[in-house]
């Protein structure tokens, strides 16, 4: 049956203007590009989004944050995390930010040892690579372990990344991106017995939260145990499930009562970067936004299983088992320029080349558009291998 989201055109979205669908220019053969590498979706606001965000301009809502407006907001998200994750978070301890970045800012400065270095598996999430850089931090790549199209944390490398560098921080994305693995909860168990030998601390980026698949769910790494919530900091933001990523609000949310004590003295200046149509915006998403997240999530699934159904000779391909991006490995073509390249200009597909995720040779190719634009762009990827 078709979805509303199947009308959605490539015309549509170039006209809109957005980051995602504004690469100039045409491929090889004179076609359009097809804007796939961004993390942000192609679909229409949830309907209480839009409200929200409409209510700000008519009811005169752009001053400052209220602290009944953030309150209002960490109670639908603590209401939403409990509902759907099984995580009992204290309101009291969701704080506002503007986005994930700042929240990883202000988690280096404050609750690492100056000058320590930070830990982060690869491939990862592009900006991870450069922040802690930029913050005077020494940033210490943790591969994956890669076997066909699934990836893992390799213990053994973390373990013996944490001993030699003296790193006191491990960057923790879950669901990931760009490999699109959520974590068993045994995997998070052994990550806190390698993370608890070292006294180190995780900065759990829980933004993909909501989007698995399969029946997975997600499990917040601070809610696995008293020690992963004793060591962690968790960044989470309604800007992924519900596309609201300029709308800048996210949360930090405390798992201990120290760390809590802490960001009282030091969260001032990144809490005052949240913006107040985006806390008004997260609370609607997070509160009266679940219907149309469950929708989201079955079309979703419905564009990973065209990805899964299409032949794709010569890339392997990892379908995510959360977030709305897969990784296309190219290694096996044997190219002698960034797998992104040679698909923008022969297929005019746009991805993320896997050399900014510090994955050289894969592409990491994003499924939130709508199902007639996905299989073109399959399709224009499927010519240019053949
Ligand atoms: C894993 C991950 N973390 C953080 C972010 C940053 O999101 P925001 O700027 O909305 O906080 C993104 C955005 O794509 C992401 O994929």
């Amino acid at each position: 049956m078709a979805h509303p989201f199947d009308s959605l055109t490539a015309d549509a979205m170039r006209a809109g203007g957005s980051w995602k669908w504004s690469t100039p220019g045409t491929d090889a053969h004179g076609r359009g590009l097809i804007g796939a590498f961004v993390a942000e979706m192609d679909f229409p606001p949830a309907p209480a989004v839009a409200e929200a965000v409409r209510a700000c301009a008519d009811g005169n809502r752009f001053g400052y944050l209220s602290d009944a407006w953030v309150a209002e907001m960490a109670d639908a998200c603590a209401a939403f995390w409990s509902d759907r994750f099984g995580y009992a978070v204290d309101p009291a301890w969701i704080r506002p930010l503007p986005d994930v970045l700042t929240a990883l800012t202000s988690v280096v400065e404050h609750f690492t040892p100056p000058g320590s270095p930070v830990l982060l598996p690869t491939p990862a999430y592009m900006p991870f690579l450069t922040v802690p850089g930029m913050l005077g931090r020494e940033l210490v790549r943790v591969p994956m372990a890669h076997d066909g199209g699934s990836w893992s944390l390799d213990l053994d490398v973390l373990d013996a990344a944490f001993a030699s560098s003296g790193s006191k921080l491990l960057v923790l994305t879950n669901p990931h991106n760009p490999t699109g693995r959520v974590l068993t909860e045994a995997e998070l168990a052994a990550v806190t017995a390698v993370v608890g030998r070292h006294g180190a601390r995780v900065f759990a980026d829980e933004i993909h939260a909501p989007l698995t698949f399969d029946g997975r769910v997600h499990r917040p790494y601070a809610a696995s145990s008293e020690t992963a919530a004793a060591h962690t900091l968790t960044a989470t933001s309604a800007s992924k499930a519900w596309n609201l990523p300029g709308l800048k609000c996210g949360q930090l949310i405390l798992s201990n009562s120290a760390d809590a004590a802490r960001w009282t003295e030091v969260g001032y200046l990144a809490e005052h970067g949240t913006a107040t149509p985006g806390v008004l915006a997260s609370t609607a998403a997070y509160r009266d936004g679940r219907e149309w997240l469950d929708d989201v999530l079955g079309y979703l699934d419905g564009n990973r299983a065209l990805l899964r159904g299409t032949d794709l000779p010569g890339l392997s391909v990892t379908v995510p088992e959360g977030t709305y991006l897969a990784w296309l490995d190219a290694t096996g073509l044997g190219l002698d320029e960034p797998p992104s390249a040679f698909f923008a200009r022969e297929a005019g597909v746009v991805m993320t080349d896997g050399a900014a995720c510090a994955g050289p040779g894969g592409m990491r190719l994003n499924l939130a558009m709508a199902r007639p634009v996905l299989a073109d762009a399959l399709e224009r990827i499927s010519a240019a291998l053949a």
